[in-house]
């Protein structure tokens, strides 16, 4: 969480702290500030409240500085308010910090501190750093070493950046927590990720945990923990700067929904042999998961139902798969040993929970694998091997195509692993992979034809919102009402099928619509189902293709998606919700890209 940006170069620091700002904002929108170096002091701006507010903080004000800092905050420590925004300076004013993560110590380092005569303004965990380094500087040492004698007290998961008065250099850290550097012409720039300065810069650095950065106009160095110089490599990042605008669109969502096509096309390519029934996933030849026997998923959130939905066809096909909460995960691990595979489903590569996961099998031989859409991102220098979703940047809180692409990815990886586990492919390999392949089409169709608006607009004043499914469906009815609950803040729940008499059925009244969905595959089940909601008064909504005509006849409303392979169903039902849930938000004049107390990237646990 948070957003850090740094700026170093020729000319005002302010035009590209603030835009760093705008486009990581995702990560965090508590409160945003930015700290300048002026040549001989440092000039701190910050309020509480989304970017908008420091827009007018920095209203008439003359600020010059080519060096600066900047951060947008999810709160940790301390609620939103001026005050705890970052900035943070020292009791001279002459040190800024700006910081991403959680300092697990900051309580026994504030007391000492305190203890010192040190005098805090904030509730915050970051304020000890300004302190900290102001205590070394007050020994006689540089900037460069105040910095590490500071970072060397914490303890916790951090990304630092510092800027202090008399100096052009900025340092940084990162610990636990993402920053990457970039590197234009004329310019360098430090965030907690790419999209921060992407209009700038495509060639960027991923530092990595224990990395100490010195940056200035000239050029920057890194170091290891000892001090030692060491040589990261220089990456030039594919995306481009249109992916990460508004590209008209109203909002991001509404944007990253309309991109899937594009992105399952990404997704897809090159991995696809329809014809022969097998997939080409680079760096997994056949044979890759040869002497894997089980097979376990963590991810949280989105991620998680993306999980479930690939542990379903996993099993189905005689793998022994299942998916876990990384947060439960990581504090009660089941049975694994050389022959399990966990693999690890993220959307940021980032996430506290699943990075912990990981983190605690690691020394085990258990084998990892991060599914993952950043490149370079903490989960991927945390696991064995990687395999990228390929969906582009998603800046929407509310995750979307990831879960798209992340499904079509595990569906791919499902016949690798399937084959090399089971000796037998995926049942129906070539037409399951022919539907795959049909998917961005599908999507594309259901964008240009659903009747979502009508259907959310219909049903608006409802109580509660009930999401049905079974198998993999069952994963889209939880992510159909996470993506439904997180955007309108309207009570909205999703349930198996089968459980629906075992307690949920008595939530059900005339008020509470059921979108219930169908895969053409043993739909007389999920039709007893409906027909059980609609006994208690509650209109169906079906989500389905024409191939479940039962179904359509006896629902109240349809939201129409093509025909598919049964198993892939479930990534056209999704898009169908996830553009119910936006034209909800968006009639309840929610915050859609920033819903309250969410941000996009959960980096602390
Ligand atoms: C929901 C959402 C979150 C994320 C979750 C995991 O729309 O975005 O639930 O899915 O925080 O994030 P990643 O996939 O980055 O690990």
């Amino acid at each position: 969480m948070c957003g850090i940006t740094v700026r170093v170069g020729d000319g005002s620091a302010v035009p590209d702290l603030l835009s760093g700002l705008e486009n990581l904002e995702y990560r965090g929108y508590d409160s945003a500030g930015i700290a300048l170096q002026n040549g001989t002091g440092i000039d701190v701006v910050k309020s509480e409240g989304k970017i908008d507010r420091l827009h007018e903080a920095l209203d008439g004000k003359e600020l010059h500085g080519a060096v600066g800092i900047g951060h947008t905050r999810w709160s940790t420590h301390g609620p939103p308010t001026d005050e705890n925004a970052h900035p943070h300076t020292d009791c001279t004013g002459k040190v800024a910090v700006v910081h991403n993560g959680i300092i697990e110590n900051y309580r026994k380092l504030r007391e000492e501190l305190a203890a010192d005569g040190h005098v805090f303004t904030s509730e915050t965990d970051t304020e000890v750093i300004p302190h900290l380094i102001e205590s070394h500087l007050a020994t006689g040492a540089d900037f460069g070493s105040a910095f590490r004698e500071a970072v060397d007290r914490l303890e916790g998961s951090y990304a630092v950046a510092a800027i202090a008065a008399g100096t052009d250099a900025v340092y940084a850290t990162r610990n636990g927590s993402p920053l990457v550097l970039g590197q234009d012409t004329d310019r360098y720039f430090l965030a907690s990720d790419v999209p921060a300065f992407l209009e700038q810069t495509d060639e960027v650095v991923y530092l990595q945990d224990g990395d100490v950065v010195r940056v200035t106009e000239t050029g920057y160095r890194v170091t290891d923990t000892a001090g030692t110089v060491v040589d990261r490599e220089v990456e030039t990042v594919d995306w481009n700067a249109e992916d990460v605008g508004k590209a008209g669109y109203e909002h991001f969502m509404r944007k990253e929904i309309h991109e899937q096509p594009t992105a399952l096309r990404q997704t897809i390519r090159g991995r696809i042999d329809s014809f022969g029934g097998d997939v080409d996933l680079e760096g997994f030849p056949p044979g890759t998961f040869t002497g894997i026997d089980r097979v376990h998923l963590v991810a949280m959130g989105t991620s998680m139902h993306a999980a479930m939905y690939a542990a379903a066809l996993l099993t189905e096909n005689g793998v022994d798969a299942e998916a876990y909460l990384s947060g439960e995960y990581a504090v009660s691990p089941p049975p694994a040993d050389s022959n399990t595979l966990v693999i690890a489903v993220t959307q940021s590569g980032e996430t506290a929970d699943t990075l912990g996961a990981i983190r605690g099998i690691q020394g085990t031989n258990v084998r990892t694998l991060a599914l993952t859409n950043v490149v370079g991102s903490s989960i991927t220098r945390e696991c064995d091997d990687s395999l990228y979703i390929r969906a582009g940047p998603e800046i929407g809180v509310a995750a979307t195509k990831s879960f798209s692409s992340q499904v079509v990815t595990l569906a791919m990886l499902t016949q690798r692993l399937v084959k090399d586990i089971t000796g037998t492919s995926v049942e129906n390999a070539g037409s399951l992979l022919e539907a795959v392949s049909q998917i961005p089409g599908d999507v594309q169709q259901i964008l240009d034809n659903s009747t979502a608006a009508a259907i959310a607009e219909k049903y608006l004043d409802s109580d509660a919102f009930f999401f049905l499914g079974r198998n993999t469906c069952y994963a889209v009815a939880l992510e159909g009402a996470l993506k439904f609950k997180e955007i309108t803040y309207e009570h909205a729940e999703g349930f198996a099928a089968s459980e629906l008499k075992h307690g949920p059925l008595a939530l059900v009244t005339e008020n509470t619509p059921v979108f219930v969905l169908f895969t053409g595959e043993d739909d007389h089940k999920i039709i007893s189902n409906a027909k059980e909601v609609q006994a208690r008064g509650a209109p169906v909504i079906a989500v389905a293709s024409d191939t479940s005509s039962e179904a359509i006849a006896q629902a109240d409303d349809v939201l129409s998606i093509p025909r598919t392979h049964p198993k892939m169903s479930g990534v056209l039902g999704n898009v169908q919700l996830q553009l119910v849930a936006y034209h909800a938000a968006k009639e309840l004049g929610r915050e859609i890209d920033k819903p309250r107390n969410l941000a996009k990237s959960v980096t602390v646990e």
